[in-house]
């Protein structure tokens, strides 16, 4: 397990650029099992969680590979094993969005369950429901999700939730079948419109991917001979906006798309940061304090759930009082206890956190609960008097961000790791 070490205090200043978008790129690595041939993939981030996948493809007979700096190869012609290994999908949760091309090109898939939760609860029952409505036969054995259909039919689904990896599931499984599809309150992320555009490119018919309706008229086979570059990483940048708004820097971010992450950008400016776009580089510069702001997270384009934890940190050092609400996810305040424990001022109420400002924060040893805590815990610690410790930084922080600490660092930083490895 290693550990790293920020040393607060620091105002970020320079520019670094944004690297591919993780929540993108593993959905498409998992549409290319519905591909034939060889697809070039890249803008890909080198992270854990794209070995993980890329593990996950070899298991079920895919070649798959990584090329400096940030291209993969897959190869795929022929049958795909229909059985995704546990120990991979129990490890990450997005390896399960195989289940739907598996599916479609099978006709058979078997994928365990992600983390220990039971068919019908969440949180894949809408990917379930979706297949389901689709032709397919589901059934639970030994931890292991198996669905099966000699032939998927075009069918009018619903979505109880506009959730992402269903809609993704969905809608990958749907472009090779019978007839037309039409998800409605689909998920409307930008990664849904990346993961439908290199669909696309290998000859799906997907309309409308990125709104509400999506309409899928399937098509007898995919071509993977194609390149495509994924998208940048909203979520990075909106981290790294923020770590430079609550340092009181002067940064500007390149590679991004303004649509992207203007909620998050809304929100700066009315915490009294200025914030630029030019094209598609963004300034983040804030020249007096932070003042209070109220935040709700809602599907997109409401303020995305994983940039909340980082707001909380912004926030904790505000003038007056913020009330942050999560309305995506149960329970995700792990990194509020961390933050009382560096002297933020917060209380939960329900779905709510009530964030009195405080002057300062101290930094003190941390344990993050996810990836968007480690980096809200991070934010907090570039902020705060003295050292913060963080824990597990692979697990928590490299699982997710791209050379974080170096991108810190060579925005002025003091962020390293500890037990002898530094990676500036
Ligand atoms: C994706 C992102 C994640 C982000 C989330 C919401 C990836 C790899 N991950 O996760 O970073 O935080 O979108 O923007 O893209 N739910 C159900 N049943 C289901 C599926 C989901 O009840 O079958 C619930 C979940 O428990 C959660 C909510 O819906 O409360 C949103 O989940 P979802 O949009 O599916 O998130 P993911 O696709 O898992």
């Amino acid at each position: 397990m290693r550990k790293a070490v920020v040393t607060g205090g620091k105002r970020l200043h320079g520019k670094v650029a944004i690297s591919g978008s993780k929540n993108a790129a593993l959905p498409i690595l998992a549409a290319t099992i519905l591909m034939h041939g060889e697809t070039t993939i890249t803008n890909v981030p080198n992270l854990l969680d794209i070995i993980t996948m890329i593990r996950v493809l070899r298991a079920l007979g895919l070649r798959a590979e990584y090329f400096e700096p940030d291209t993969v190869k897959v190869y795929s012609n022929g049958n795909v094993k229909h059985v995704a290994p546990y120990e991979l999908v129990t490890k990450m949760r997005a390896s399960f969005f195989v289940i739907g091309p598996i599916l479609a090109r099978m006709g058979l898939a078997k994928v365990p369950l992600p983390g220990g939760c039971n068919i019908g609860s969440r949180p894949v029952d809408l990917h379930i429901k979706g297949l389901e409505a689709l032709g397919a036969h589901v059934s639970m054995e030994h931890g292991f999700v198996i669905v099966k259909a000699n032939k998927l039919r075009g069918a009018k689904i619903y979505l109880d939730f506009p959730s992402v990896g269903a809609t993704e599931t969905i809608m990958m499984a749907a472009t090779l079948s019978e007839g037309e599809t039409i998800i409605e309150n689909a998920a409307q992320e930008p990664e849904i419109a990346d993961v439908a555009a290199f669909l696309n490119r290998g000859g799906a018919k997907i309309e409308g991917a990125g709104k509400e309706t999506i309409r899928i008229s399937g098509v007898g086979r995919l071509n993977g001979n194609i390149e495509y570059r994924v998208m940048p990483d909203r979520i990075e940048a909106c981290t790294l906006m923020i770590a430079g708004a609550i340092t009181k820097g002067d940064i500007a971010l390149e590679g991004i798309v303004e649509a992207h992450i203007e909620p998050v950008i809304r929100k700066l400016q009315d915490a009294g940061v200025e914030v630029i776009v030019s094209g598609s580089q963004v300034k983040v510069k804030v020249k007096d304090g932070i003042k209070a702001t109220d935040v709700k997270t809602m599907p997109y384009p409401g303020f995305p759930t994983d940039a909340q934890p980082q707001f909380t940190s912004l926030v904790s050092l505000a003038d007056g009082t913020s009330v942050v609400t999560e309305t995506v996810f149960e329970n995700r305040f792990m990194h509020v206890h961390e933050l009382k424990r560096m002297g933020a001022d917060i209380h939960i109420e329900g779905q709510s956190a009530i964030i009195k400002g405080v002057k300062k924060l101290s930094g003190c040893p941390v344990r993050a609960s996810d990836l968007r805590a480690g980096a809200a815990l991070v934010l907090a610690g570039l902020a705060a008097d003295g050292e913060t410790l963080i824990d597990d930084v692979e697990r928590f922080i490299e699982r997710g961000y791209e050379n974080f600490i170096g991108k810190i660092n060579s925005l002025g930083g003091d962020f390293r790791e500890i037990n002898g490895n530094h990676n500036q």
